[in-house]
């Protein structure tokens, strides 16, 4: 053995003695795990416990509605008041939506996302009779609570951003089942016409300018 591996392998051997020395002297040192059994306190503890109903800071949730999808017990029928319907809610909701949702429920929400393309158990479809009339508190409250195979998901999505998806399953929903009279028709296609014909007139702009 030459001596650099020599001097090599006594530092080693030196390492390893002190440091298991320093970590048994941290470990075996008298003290109780949470919750363990010990005379110290009237309660056979050797902690005491928080008193019954304390509320960590920042966890007091009186508005049910906000955060837990009810009103006087009952599953809500309409976004809390705090939360505001517009453009931004809808955009986030999309984009939580395809990342915490789409995997299973699909983009559009039939159902048919890539995890059941691989043999998931397939949701049911947003579009079905059913599940466009419950209530907006009950989407919360599945996200919240999970159901059947459907995990829950409140530990990782975030109240605000609950409301935002739920949005966005209805506006998912109302995409899917438009009831477009002929004159609504005829106003889509000629607006999409117009639409068509300007982006034409501005490619042809853009060839110009080159
Ligand atoms: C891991 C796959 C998976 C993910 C991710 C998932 N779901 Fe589900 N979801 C399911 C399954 C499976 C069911 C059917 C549950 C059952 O009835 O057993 C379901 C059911 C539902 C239902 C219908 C409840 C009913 O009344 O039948 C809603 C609404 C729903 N999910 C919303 C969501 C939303 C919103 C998200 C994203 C925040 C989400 N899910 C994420 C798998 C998933």
């Amino acid at each position: 053995m030459s001596d650099f591996r020599r001097n090599i392998t006594c530092l080693f051997a030196l390492a390893a003695v002190v440091l298991v020395g320093c970590s048994q002297r941290m470990d075996d040192q008298p003290k109780l795990e949470p919750y363990e059994q010990s005379s110290f306190f009237s309660n056979g503890l050797g902690m005491r416990e928080p008193i019954e109903g304390t509320i960590a800071r920042g966890g007091l949730r009186l508005d049910t509605h906000f955060f837990e999808g009810r009103v006087d017990g009952k599953l809500a029928p309409t976004l809390p008041e705090q939360v505001e319907l517009n453009e931004a809610l809808l955009e986030r909701g999309r984009e939580r939506y395809d990342a915490f949702c789409s995997a299973c429920h699909g983009r559009a929400g039939y159902g048919d996302g890539m995890v059941v393309a691989r043999g998931f158990p397939a949701p049911p479809s947003y579009h079905s009779n059913r599940l466009q009339k419950v209530p907006v508190g009950h989407v919360y409250d599945v996200i919240t609570n999970g159901l059947g195979r459907m995990p829950r998901l409140s530990d990782r999505i975030p109240p605000a951003d609950r409301w935002a998806i739920v949005a966005y399953t209805r506006a998912l929903q109302l995409s899917q089942n438009v009831q477009a009279t002929p004159e609504l028709r005829k106003k889509i296609e000629e607006q999409l016409a117009a639409e068509e014909k300007a982006a034409e007139h501005s490619h042809e702009e853009g060839e110009h300018h080159e």
